[in-house]
């Protein structure tokens, strides 16, 4: 249904609609569905503040601007796409800013292709008294043929910090599914090795 002031987009086969902005200017949009209830993304934005989510992932197409010498994706490119995520996820978890303190482990497992989607998966796996673990798997998938591969993976150590920059205690969390006391077990293992 057409209603005056309100543009219509397609994505696909379902419509969604642009409603328009929001005192804050950002403009919401009413998700379309492939199915299933669909999700009004300002009913998100309401709710956020209260979610405490440990996942976060973003997809970035890759780009030619972002190629190395021997045509592929550059590693610099990656390693500030990671930072970004590993900030994201830190800030939206703790609900404050948060600082860089150390990158582990940073593995190029295999080159990144221009064209391809790379999906950023960043979980927290441990929340020390200020400090959290990210732990960020990239898989990239081929949009023609739907080839993924899993390309990189990295932990980062963000350290939650109020505006003068010093730490700021987090709430404690307690992993409980078999999982993520692995997950918080090997992670304490790496925090121990990174002390060193
Ligand atoms: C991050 C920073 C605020 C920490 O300051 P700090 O004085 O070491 O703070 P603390 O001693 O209170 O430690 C904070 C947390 O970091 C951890 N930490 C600090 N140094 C560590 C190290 N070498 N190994 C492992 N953990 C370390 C501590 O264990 C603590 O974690 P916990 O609270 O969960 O137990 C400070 O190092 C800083 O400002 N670094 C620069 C950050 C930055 O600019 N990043 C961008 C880089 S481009």
């Amino acid at each position: 249904m057409a209603v005056a002031g309100q543009a219509r987009i397609k994505f696909g086969t379902a419509v969604g609609q642009l409603k328009p902005p929001l005192s804050d200017g950002l403009m919401t949009q009413e998700a379309p569905s492939r199915g299933g209830a669909p999700f009004a993304q300002e009913d998100f934005m309401t709710q956020h503040p209260s979610l405490k989510s440990r996942d976060l992932s973003m997809t970035v197409l890759m780009t030619p601007d972002m190629v190395n010498f021997s045509g592929n994706v550059h590693g610099g490119a990656m390693l500030k796409l990671l930072d970004q995520v590993a900030y994201a996820c830190a800030v939206r978890y703790s609900g404050r800013y948060a600082v860089t303190l150390a990158v582990e482990k940073v593995l190029f497992k295999q080159p990144v292709h221009v064209g391809e989607l790379a999906t950023f998966l960043a979980r927290i796996n441990h929340v020390g008294r200020t400090s959290m673990e990210v732990g960020i798997k990239v898989v990239t998938e081929n949009p023609r043929d739907g080839q993924c591969r899993h390309v990189m993976s990295c932990f980062f150590y963000m350290i939650s910090v109020d505006e003068n920059r010093k730490p700021v205690e987090l709430e404690a969390f307690t992993p409980e599914t078999e999982a993520d006391k692995e997950r918080w077990a090997a992670a304490l293992k790496r925090k121990e090795t990174l002390s060193a």
